[in-house]
């Protein structure tokens, strides 16, 4: 037996120099090791095989159980961040709705969702803190883990419907139906269906907003948007020392897609004020009234516009525009999957100090949306104008001075419509 590798072993604190050293070391090490097996072996004698796996449970296990013993299963929640973020609440507020907890449900790292196979689950508490979240939404909606399920058979499979034929009434009748007996008995409801929770909508903004507020991102990631956020402070600060260190964050979405996107929906629902042009959305930006410059402007947009360094080009009058390359973040955001790239940038943009978005964006609504509870939480009465504690902007609305429109959500909305969909029609005028 070769004793080489344990030359660095400490033991009791003590450098294992001699070999009479190390072999009564090694005697020691055995016997604990064989105590420890035996141990694990007189205690599970006389326990059948299957039960087992309830040992050292019950303890544990009674105290986050008596809190609600029925659950609800819901399958991966996919797409992009916001409709992830948009279908998590939706099977929270699904639980409420059922008098359920519901049981920690896996997000997409990736976006292929087409390809089933390469949908890269990530685990809820892999991107949320999940003890944060239970606390902060105590007494409305609560999440669950698996091993809380004392009984594994005890399921019953709901079948979402899907398609045209479901109309968002027989989907809110079904879980009316399965709130109640003989449904409530089952330990476990089980959601089944393609995608149940990107459709349909039954719940006030209100109820959403609740939701999102419990969502905060675990250190590591929200860490890597600290990150960022300094550097977009501290590089203002080089180029310029008058600046403010405050930043404007710009959700730009002028790539093709989108564009070609936006000019559909223009034409189907009439409206004109839907798609922006990089020169309108800097005029806009521009004009601003009360925005104090010179001042850093952070554009969050998608990868394939940084590729040349035309996004750049064109801000005028104190605009000092970054993106990830200039800043020189791009690694920090590669060395991410997709979902965990969005939050950083999601996290970015709702931290800024003014914040202009596109109003038939769901990204941009969504961060509206957190900025103006932020405010409402604070006490904050008025959310409109620049004077504010976050004031947001729509570039895609004309507001006064050819500048953008101030942009707040109504919190009493009876539905998130307006915000997964779009909507020229909002809070500040
Ligand atoms: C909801 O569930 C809890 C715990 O299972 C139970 O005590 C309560 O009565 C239920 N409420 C309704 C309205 O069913
Ligand atoms: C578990 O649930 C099944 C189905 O409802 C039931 O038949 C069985 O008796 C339950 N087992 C225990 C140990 O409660
Ligand atoms: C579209 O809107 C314009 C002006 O807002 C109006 O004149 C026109 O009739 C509308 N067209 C349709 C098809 O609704
Ligand atoms: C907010 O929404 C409510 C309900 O739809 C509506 O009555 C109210 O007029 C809206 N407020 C504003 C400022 O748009």
């Amino acid at each position: 037996m070769d004793l080489s590798k344990y030359k660095h072993l400490r033991f009791f604190g003590l450098k294992l120099n001699s070999l009479a050293c190390k072999c009564v070391a090694l005697i020691v090490i055995a016997l604990i090791l064989r105590a420890v097996f035996l141990l694990r072996f007189s205690s599970f004698r006389g326990i059948e095989p299957n039960k087992l796996f309830t040992f050292n449970k019950p303890l544990i296990y009674s105290e986050f159980h008596s809190r609600n013993s029925k659950f609800l299963e819901v399958p991966q929640i996919v797409w992009g961040l916001n409709n992830q973020k948009i279908a998590l609440a939706r099977a929270c507020l699904t639980a409420r709705l059922l008098n359920r907890t519901l049981l920690m449900p896996s997000l997409s790292a990736s976006l292929f969702y087409k390809d089933v196979d390469k949908l890269e689950p990530i685990s809820f508490d892999k991107v949320f803190q999940f003890e944060t979240f239970n606390s902060l939404c105590k007494g409305f909606v609560q999440l669950g883990r698996y091993w809380e399920i004392s009984n594994r058979s005890n399921v019953f499979e709901l079948q979402k419907g899907s398609g045209r034929r479901w109309t968002i009434k027989k989907d809110l009748d079904q879980l009316r139906q399965f709130s109640a007996h003989p449904y409530d008995d089952y330990e476990v409801v089980r959601i089944t269906g393609k995608n149940p929770f990107l459709w349909h909508d039954h719940w006030p903004v209100k109820d959403y907003s609740n939701v999102f507020e419990c969502l905060v991102l675990v250190e590591d990631i929200s860490r890597q948007a600290d990150k960022v956020i300094s550097k977009i402070r501290q590089i203002g600060l080089q180029e310029n020392h008058n600046i403010a260190t405050g930043y404007v964050a710009v959700h730009m979405r002028i790539e093709k897609d989108w564009m070609i996107h936006c000019k559909k929906m223009e034409q189907r629902s009439n409206i004109s004020e839907i798609c922006s042009s990089k020169d309108e959305i800097m005029e806009r930006v521009r004009n601003i009234i009360g925005l104090k410059k010179p001042i850093t402007v952070y554009i969050a947009a998608a990868d394939s516009l940084l590729e040349d360094n035309k996004i750049l080009s064109g801000w005028k009058e104190g605009l000092l525009p970054f993106e990830k390359k200039k800043l020189g973040v791009v690694e920090l955001y590669e060395k991410q999957p997709y979902l965990i790239q969005s939050a950083i940038d999601y996290e970015v943009c709702f931290r800024s100090n003014v914040f202009v978005g596109n109003t038939f964006s769901t990204f941009s609504s969504l961060v509206v949306l957190d900025r103006t509870q932020k405010m409402i939480n604070m006490g904050v009465g008025k959310h409109c104008g620049i004077d504010v504690m976050w004031p947001s902007y729509a570039y895609n609305l004309l507001g006064k001075s050819k500048g953008p429109r101030p942009w707040a959500t109504n919190m009493s909305d009876s539905s998130l419509i307006a915000i997964s969909y779009g909507t020229s029609h909002i809070s500040c005028q």
